[in-house]
């Protein structure tokens, strides 16, 4: 199989694409095609879902497990294997508790504005990196349930009408402004999500 990678992407080992469910892809398009129809049977899922109870390793990689789990055999497993983004695989538990506690302390002591939490989380999930693939769209979708579910506000409009997936100038002011939070400067990101 072919599949060309998006700037920002991580990219899959053999043995991670040993794990794709469907045999006969051959493309990104229909790799894309699969994931996307995978994620609307997800959101159909978490929108039912009625607990508030989602700042647990548990959610997490159920929510990714629902989001990927028809297209990949290891949706909802943390990856083992050392990629272009994120932390050492051995830390990849410690870490993610490490900001569970951290996000329920903010939500809980009102640390920061809903959407500067949702943020910030959002940042660190993705800079843990916890999965094999899917990390980027896992993480906006956690962030946008925290802040629905349990922040009571409306979801991040991330893609701002554009295609997020692809490379254009919205998905390279993402990518720049996530490299700028890795640096501690967390600004961008918060314009970036901010309605204008
Ligand atoms: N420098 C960075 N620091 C933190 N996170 C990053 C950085 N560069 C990329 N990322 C995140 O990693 C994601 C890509 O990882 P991955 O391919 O696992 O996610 P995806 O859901 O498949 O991709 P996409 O976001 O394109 O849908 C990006 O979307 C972004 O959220
Ligand atoms: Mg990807």
């Amino acid at each position: 199989m072919n599949i060309g990678y998006p700037v920002g992407a991580t990219r899959l080992d053999p043995d991670e694409l040993e794990g794709l469910k469907f045999k006969h892809v051959t493309t990104r398009g229909q790799l894309d095609h699969l994931e996307q129809a995978n994620i609307q049977e997800g959101l159909v899922w978490l929108r039912r879902y009625k607990s508030t109870d989602i700042l647990n390793e548990g959610f997490v990689r159920e929510l990714h497990k629902r989001l990927f789990g028809d297209v990949w055999v290891w949706a909802g497993t943390f990856r083992n294997t050392e990629k272009n983004i994120g932390i050492d695989p051995m830390q990849i538990g410690v870490q993610l508790r490490l900001l569970l506690d951290d996000t329920r302390f903010w939500v809980g002591n009102g640390t920061y504005e809903p959407l500067g939490a949702a943020v910030r989380f959002h940042h660190r999930l993705v800079y843990i990196h916890l999965f094999a693939n899917g990390n980027g769209r896992h993480a906006r979708i956690m962030a946008d349930a925290i802040l629905m579910k349990i922040l009571k506000q409306e979801p991040v409009n991330w893609a701002g009408g554009y295609n997020l997936q692809a490379m254009n100038g919205r998905r390279k002011q993402y990518l720049q402004a996530l490299r700028a939070a890795d640096g501690g400067d967390i600004e961008p990101l918060m314009r970036f999500v901010s309605p204008d």
